[in-house]
């Protein structure tokens, strides 16, 4: 059960556990951001089809041997997770170019990286979450030079497993975000969500966006998409 509302980001609630001090209820939203906040909308259900994604790739994750903050879902909207504190770093992978590193360094869109690229990007809204580079991360965070050598090699393990597990359902994994977090114990452990609003996912039939971009891009309904992705993942269970 939820107990005090501790942060409210763009995406999610999250509360203190009411039955134990080391777990934290994660409550996702119904609204939408894109391009740090500048652009916003709320759509009805997208809560729940992000929490029931993200509970499917936590689960995967975990079968793999990928431990994470992830206990178990609790509600159609919600997740029990293991309280961490988060490094402020967003690390994301790309298989493929798309999004910010087309417009940054003019590399054409679908040019696929081998390879894969691995980028950090320093956690802060009042600077626009700039990119930086190992020892910007070093300077900038609590993490040693072992740890972040880890949270790298932990994203490119998670993107081996994301990768079969999209394919197994028609869809390419074209690039995501991951977060960390550093739990009771000081280890670091992979948190936050990985749902379609973190995610790029490309119809391997015919190359459609089934993501986030599609309300970044205005190019139809979001819920749409979301629906057809959880339909897709439960068909293949
Ligand atoms: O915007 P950009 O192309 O750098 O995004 C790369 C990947 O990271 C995309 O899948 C995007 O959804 C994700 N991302 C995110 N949160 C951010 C920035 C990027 O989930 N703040």
């Amino acid at each position: 059960m939820r107990g005090k509302l501790l942060y409210e980001g763009k995406a999610k609630q999250v509360f203190q556990s009411a039955e134990n001090e080391q777990e934290l209820v994660l409550s996702y939203k119904n609204d939408a951001t894109a391009f740090n906040g500048k652009k916003k909308a709320s759509f009805e259900g997208k809560g729940r089809y992000n929490n029931l994604i993200s509970t499917h790739i936590f689960e995967y994750l975990q079968e793999q041997g990928i431990s994470s903050h992830f206990i178990k879902p609790l509600s159609e909207t919600e997740q029990l997770v293991k309280k961490t504190t988060i490094v402020p770093l967003e690390v994301v992978v790309r298989n493929v170019a798309a999004g910010s590193i087309t417009r940054r360094l003019g590399i054409p869109e679908k040019t696929v990286f081998q390879p894969v690229l691995t980028e950090l990007y320093y956690k802060d809204d009042s600077l626009d979450d700039p990119i930086i580079n190992d020892a910007h991360a070093l300077l900038l965070t609590d993490v040693n030079e072992e740890e972040l050598a880890f949270i790298k090699q932990a994203a490119l393990e998670v993107n081996q497993h994301l990768q079969t597990f999209f394919d197994r359902v028609g869809l390419q994994l074209v690039d995501f975000k991951l977060e960390f977090g550093r739990d009771q114990d000081g280890s670091i452990l992979l948190s936050d969500e990985i749902s379609p609003d973190t995610c790029r996912l490309w119809d391997k039939e015919n190359g459609g966006k089934m993501d986030k971009d599609v309300f970044r891009e205005d190019l139809g309904s979001l819920i749409d998409v979301y629906d057809a992705i959880l339909n897709r993942l439960e068909a293949a269970k």
